[in-house]
C-alpha cells in the first residue's frame, strides 16, 4: 500500500537511514522501521487493512491525516487503548494492536426508552 521514500538526496550516496532499523509488532507481526517513524507510519508499511473500528457501527478505519487532527489512528499501544498513533514515535519492541472497541449502548438505549415511556 505505502512505500518508503528514499531519503538519499544524492545519487550514489551510500549513507542510509535504514541502518537505524528497529522492530515493532503490529498484531504480533514484526515491522522493521526507523526510530523517527510514527506508530501510524510504521503500521501503514505492512498494509494493515484497518487499525480500529468505530464504536457505534463497527466500521473499519485507518490513519488518515497523519498530523493529529482526525483521530482515525487510535490504536492500542503497549496495552494502552485510545493512543493517537500518528503522534507517537515507535520504540524498539513496541506492541501495537488494532482497537476493536464496541460501545455498550444498552444502558443508553434503556434510558432512552425509559424517557419515552415517561413522556407517554
Ligand atoms: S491520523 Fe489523523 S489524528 Fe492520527
Amino acid at each position: 500500500m505505502f512505500k518508503r521514500r528514499n531519503n538519499n538526496s544524492n545519487a550514489g550516496d551510500s549513507e542510509s537511514n535504514d541502518t537505524d532499523s528497529i522492530t515493532v509488532y503490529f498484531e504480533d507481526r514484526p515491522i522493521a522501521c526507523r526510530p523517527t517513524d510514527s506508530v501510524a507510519a510504521a503500521v501503514l508499511l505492512v498494509d494493515p487493512g484497518y487499525t480500529r473500528r468505530t464504536p457505534v457501527n463497527n466500521a473499519p478505519r485507518a490513519p488518515y491525516c497523519m498530523m493529529g487532527v482526525c483521530f482515525e489512528c487510535l490504536m492500542e499501544i503497549d496495552g494502552v487503548e485510545n493512543q493517537q498513533a500518528c503522534m507517537i514515535l515507535v520504540r524498539d519492541g513496541m506492541q501495537i494492536r488494532r482497537q476493536d472497541l464496541m460501545a455498550d449502548l444498552s444502558d443508553a438505549n434503556a434510558a432512552k426508552q425509559d424517557d419515552g415511556a415517561k413522556n407517554d
